[in-house]
């Protein structure tokens, strides 16, 4: 498994602000980490590539040189927002023209409330973005949006204010920033929802970044609708708000069991099984927001009506991914149809879909859930846009190959 992306981008912002020399073994080898990795080192820290592992040279940054380019990478533009509202200067952030699509604003808005100027298109809410820094102070804040992304652009703010930086959370995201910042030797505190930053000094860490389980989400779901399949995932990240992708599916009578090998790792094994419909609702779905895709294309070979609400955020990720998803699925020759905040599948009760041509949007996902339905198809499966696997898990292909040999 490739490492997770999201531990990967913390794990390098933060390693970048940590005096000293730190240590990360199975970094996400995607290049929207790759840019985030291109960032820090334009603000000064050392980045090197040795043998499986990074080794990062933490400084405190200084005003880069240059635009900072996070290519399609939401997270990237997100994190660095509130990360540079702590560098003394001006930061410029642009992306893809996904990215120039990606809504800002949920975190251009508290990092102003912490003091710093950001600005960008459309009244200071879509990329480019222009971040200037300085005097920071610590707050209060509660995302309108559950968000992890934001929840971590406030903490990663907050590591350069004056005074505690807390984030209230309704509906709990995932865990990383916190996770990586108490590694890094950071003041935090975590009270249910809420989770509280007292600034202080980071010191430099050894990160054993563990597989990414939205990446594995497509393996799993792969042996879950191939007849035959018997699948083994191993070292997969299984912390908090990162696998209710499980919890669906062993409601939709999937057989996959998780044994755990660490305090929040697991092997996982998944077999193939007569599948039926579930419904997925608002609360579950920071848990498992990027596995959507991969879910509906179970949906496609269960038996009976899924659905999945309380998603309107899949309209603002790397494509409008309810829009996409659906013309997936339906290009496949399965049913699905769209919600204002999500999707209906209606599934084929285990006969094979047709399969057919999926445009990818540009949308790794989409492109990697479209790869997977292809493994039970009748007939071919041809994804346009399928570089875009690119940006999160350039080994799929390989992978890919190695679940049918
Ligand atoms: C991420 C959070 C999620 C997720 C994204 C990675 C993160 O976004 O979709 O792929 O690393 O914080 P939101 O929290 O904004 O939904």
């Amino acid at each position: 498994m490739p490492g997770d992306k999201s531990i990967s981008h913390r794990a390098l912002l933060l390693a970048a602000r940590a005096p000293g020399f730190s240590t990360i073994n199975g970094l996400s080898d995607g290049a929207d980490v790759a840019a985030t990795a291109r960032a820090v080192a334009a603000f000064g820290a050392s980045v090197s590539y040795e043998q499986g592992r990074v080794v990062v040279g933490g400084c405190e940054p200084m005003e880069a040189e240059t635009v900072i380019d996070v290519g399609n990478s939401g997270t990237a533009i997100r994190l660095l927002t509130g990360w540079a509202a702590g560098v003394d200067g001006l930061t410029v952030l642009h992306g893809d023209s996904s990215v120039a699509r990606r809504p800002m604003g949920r975190v251009a808005e508290p990092i102003r409330l912490m003091g710093a100027h950001v600005d960008g298109r459309r009244r200071g809410s879509y990329p480019p973005l222009a971040v200037r820094g300085g005097d920071l102070r610590g707050i209060e804040y509660s995302p309108p949006v559950a968000s992890a992304q934001v929840k971590g652009a406030v903490l990663l703010a907050g590591l350069a204010a004056r005074g505690p930086t807390t984030v209230v959370e309704k509906v709990p995201t995932r865990a990383h920033t916190e996770e990586m910042l108490a590694l890094f030797g950071a003041h935090v505190e975590v009270d249910g929802g809420t989770v509280t930053l007292h600034p202080g000094p980071l010191h430099p860490a050894h990160v054993d970044v563990p597989g990414d389980p939205s990446q594995a989400a497509f393996w799993v779901v792969a042996a879950c609708i191939t007849p035959g399949s018997d699948l083994v995932v191993e070292d997969v990240y299984t912390g908090p708000r990162r696998t209710a992708f499980l919890d669906v599916l062993r409601r939709m009578g999937a057989d996959v069991v998780v044994e755990p090998t660490g305090t929040a790792t697991a092997t996982i094994r998944a077999r193939y099984g007569p599948l039926v419909a579930t419904d997925v609702h608002g609360e579950e779905v920071p848990g498992l927001i990027d596995e959507i895709p991969v879910l509906a294309v179970a949906a496609a070979h269960a038996e009976g009506l899924s659905s999945f609400s309380g998603a309107a955020e899949l309209r603002v990720k790397e494509s409008d991914r309810v829009s996409t998803t659906v013309s997936a699925v339906n290009a496949l020759g399965g049913q699905a149809e769209e919600r204002p905040d999500g999707l209906t599948v209606n599934g084929s009760g285990g006969r094979r879909l047709a399969g057919g041509k999926v445009d990818s949007f540009g949308d790794h996902r989409i492109a990697m859930a479209a790869a997977v339905a292809g493994f039970a198809a009748a007939g071919p499966v041809e994804v346009t846009g399928w570089e875009s696997v690119e940006t999160s898990y350039p080994r799929f292909t390989e992978d890919m190959a190695l679940c049918v040999s």
